[in-house]
């Protein structure tokens, strides 16, 4: 297959509000690689056929999306940390193989690194809200950078404990109505749940007690800037948003597709951005 007939695409049920196909599509245009991105809407009970015929309905690979990240593990190949993870968002074929991986790791941790460089440098705790699949992604990739202490708060307690118990001792556990008491001891504060969405309630969270240099990450994009990062901006704290977390999980993907690993450009930040909040 030659780089100019590449293409990928994001499988999903529903598929519609991806802003994976405008990020792709940017780097394919910026880049002038003659590839393809394209949204493909695969019901749960066709996903299996739909990835088993990747290569002949001429993809290299694929982004998946809901509700199809366990399948596409169960289906696939998964790397080291995808398997840490327990979800895939990342399919590629490598000579016939189908691969996989998930980019929420290394987005998380790129986008920390461009917004707050040395954040690994100070040995205080992070403080992880939620402990879903996007928690689990957050943890492995803190644990990854040598964090020694990570705490973790869940409204339902035994998903925390699930997540202590498969990344050891270093994760800690605190009751969900505590989390007030950890935030003086918080060097990071990562929000993983849907508090904060548009749609959803706040995250009812008084910054004050967080310390002067700490670090606040949320990964919800809807809006850009929640609640819980204009507070900590208003406190003068370093922010890292959902929507640099989510162009920086593509890049890996565009890389093992069409061979050249893209830049996070304030245009492309620019472009989604707009389209959010138009299409939103
Ligand atoms: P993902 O895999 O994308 O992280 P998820 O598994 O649905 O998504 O996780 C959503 C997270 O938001 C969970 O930690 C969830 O808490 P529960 O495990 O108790 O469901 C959290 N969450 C959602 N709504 C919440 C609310 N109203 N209050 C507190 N936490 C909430």
């Amino acid at each position: 297959m030659t780089t100019a007939s590449r293409a990928a695409c994001v499988i999903g049920w529903p598929v519609a509000h991806s802003r994976s196909p405008l990020i792709h599509n940017y780097w394919l245009k910026h880049y002038g690689i003659a590839g393809e991105y394209r949204r493909e809407a695969v019901r749960a009970e066709e996903f299996a056929a739909f990835v088993g015929a990747l290569a002949t309905r001429g993809y290299v690979g694929a982004n998946v999306t809901v509700p199809h990240k366990e399948a596409a593990f169960a289906l696939s190949q998964p790397d080291e940390r995808a398997r840490a993870v327990g979800a895939v968002n990342t399919l590629w074929l490598d000579s016939g193989v189908l691969r996989s991986t998930n980019t929420d790791v290394e987005g998380f941790l790129d986008n920390l690194d461009a917004c707050a460089p040395h954040w690994d440098r100070d040995t205080g705790k992070a403080l992880v809200l939620g402990a879903g699949g996007a928690a689990r992604a957050v943890v492995y990739g803190l644990l990854s950078r040598g964090l020694e202490q990570i705490v973790v708060a869940n409204r339902t307690a035994g998903r925390a404990e699930a997540l202590r118990t498969s990344f050891g001792a270093r994760v800690q556990v605190v009751d969900w109505t505590k989390v007030k008491s950890e935030l003086a001891e918080a060097a990071l504060l990562v929000n993983t749940t849907t508090l904060g969405m548009r749609g959803q309630p706040a995250l009812a969270l008084d910054l004050a007690l967080l310390r002067s240099h700490a670090i606040v990450a949320d990964i919800v994009y809807v809006p850009v800037v929640t609640s819980l990062l204009a507070a900590a901006k208003a406190r003068g704290l370093l922010t890292a948003d959902g929507l640099g977390m989510l162009l920086h999980q593509a890049v890996r993907g565009f890389a093992l597709w069409f061979g050249r690993t893209p830049q996070v450009t304030g245009e492309l930040r620019a472009l989604a951005e707009a389209d959010l909040e138009t299409a939103i």
